[in-house]
């Protein structure tokens, strides 16, 4: 084999604008992983066959191997635009993005191979997607060298460290009277009163779906969940979970899962559920199928009892979740949380303006009655701002006074509530793709008639 590389090399110097001993040069040099030596013969033959895509694929690779990755891309992705379907494109291209640490189009691209070659078989990028989770000092990924070995690659094992023991509690939630009695039933009062649970055959913890516009407590309650019974607090996002390893995504949550299980009573909180348990057909951004059913099992407590454990989640978009998700056992109630009523809101500035210097006769009723459609979040920056004029004032007159009235119903004009726009987007929902009425509470909230 020595001697034909040996053979070919004398002829293509002889004649190097030979098609025909480039070709069977640069195959040989191929075989013999020589990648150094075939670029130049390989830009020859994509000189002489510029229409010849196959060699661009040949660059990709090669370009791959000699790990001038964005340039291997370039190429590579030029032959796909241009229709062309082979397992071996999906396949380095898939690898150069590895490499490149872009995880969602490595992932795209491995994808795309298994499921339109699912029989193609290339153990290097098995590899590199499919590493069992080793130790390695560090970040396993970060370490990704040029230096042509693997095993660098491995995925960080990572420990979910996310634990949280908040030192907020109901009393600090104002409204959601509703939302926090079925907390209480399905975590709070089991845990005071086991026994009792125990005998009607209950047990401690249960799923909730809480959905609805930004600001109005959908995050805030989860973590006062947790520190009113001192449970512990785990939030969950989707790249907490989400790996570009095939299997390693499935395997983080596993971890969060187990970390919760090993700390009972524990609060669970997918933030943003409609990220990782979508219907969405854009998979390239988000979870995908295996990791979908992976979820739903651990929910199933298929792999340890999800005994203690409170699972919420929260999301803007519930139409966006897969109903998977909304059965029974899983996230299986959902709970519109809706702007704060009037009772509410008053509650909710007082709960703001606690231990801050007002007037004696301060009138937060009118204040409540003048914030009409105002989010707990509106109302916290009404506050805010509120406080930070008077300061503003207080330096410029020098003379102490305390929030009053009349300066909270000025600001009130300046803010602009912010869950509007998010109820013209609901309303569509609600009123055309309300099944067995799922979106009923949006409808009695906007006072529209089924
Ligand atoms: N009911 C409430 N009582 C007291 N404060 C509230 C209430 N609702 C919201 N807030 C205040 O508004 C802030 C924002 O609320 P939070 O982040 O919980 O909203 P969210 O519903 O999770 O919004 P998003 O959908 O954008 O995640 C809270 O940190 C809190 O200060
Ligand atoms: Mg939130």
């Amino acid at each position: 084999m020595a001697n034909e590389l040996e053979e070919l090399r004398n002829a293509f110097n002889l004649s190097p604008d030979n098609v025909f001993i480039q070709k069977m040069y640069f195959n040989k040099l191929k075989e013999a992983n020589q990648w150094a030596e075939a670029k130049p013969v390989l830009q020859r033959l994509l000189k002489a066959e510029p229409h010849e895509d196959g060699w661009k694929a040949e660059m990709g690779r090669l370009l791959y191997e000699m790990r001038s990755l964005s340039e291997g891309i370039l190429f590579l992705e030029d032959v796909i635009g241009k229709g062309g379907r082979r397992p071996e494109y999906y396949c380095f291209l898939a690898k150069l993005y590895a490499r490149e640490h872009s995880v969602d189009n490595a992932n795209f691209y491995f994808n795309k191979l298994k499921r339109e070659f699912p029989e193609y078989e290339d153990s290097e990028l098995d590899d590199l997607f499919r590493q069992p989770v080793r130790q390695t000092t560090g970040y396993g990924r970060d370490e990704m060298e040029d230096d042509g070995a693997f095993e660098a690659q491995s995925v960080r094992s990572r420990k979910f460290e996310k634990m949280e023991k908040p030192d907020v509690s109901f009393k600090d939630v104002g409204g959601m009277e509703q939302l926090k009695e079925e907390i209480a039933m399905k975590i709070i009062n089991p845990i005071k009163n086991a026994d009792l649970f125990k005998e009607y055959g209950q047990t401690i913890g249960g799923g909730l779906l809480l959905y609805g516009p930004p600001g109005c407590g959908k995050t805030f309650i989860a973590k006062a969940t947790a520190g009113e019974i001192d449970a512990a607090f785990f939030s969950v996002g989707l790249t907490d979970v989400l790996d570009m390893y095939v299997g390693q995504s499935e395997h983080n949550l596993k971890d969060i899962f187990d970390e919760a299980r090993a700390n009972t009573p524990a609060v669970l909180f997918f933030d943003e559920l409609d990220a990782l348990g979508g219907n969405r057909t854009d998979r390239k951004n988000s979870a995908s199928r295996e990791l979908i059913n992976a979820f739903l099992q651990e929910l199933d407590g298929v792999s340890g009892s999800n005994d203690g454990i409170l699972f919420l989640g929260a999301t803007n978009t519930p139409w966006y979740i897969d109903t998977a998700f909304k059965r029974p056992g899983r996230f299986g109630q959902a709970v519109f949380v809706a702007p704060p009523d009037v009772v509410a809101r008053e509650e909710i500035l007082s709960i703001h303006l606690k231990g801050k210097p007002v007037e004696e006769q301060l009138d937060l009723k009118k204040v409540a009655e003048k914030t009409v459609n105002f989010t707990g979040a509106d109302l916290k920056s009404l506050v805010d701002l509120t406080i930070q004029d008077k300061l503003k004032e207080i330096m410029r007159t020098g003379k102490r006074e305390p929030v009053s009235t009349k300066d909270l119903l000025k600001k009130c004009a300046e803010i602009h509530p912010s869950s509007n726009e998010w109820f013209e987007t609901a309303k569509n929902y609600a009123i055309y793709s309300n099944q067995h009425g799922q979106y009923d509470d949006i409808l009695k909230y906007l006072k529209i008639k089924k």
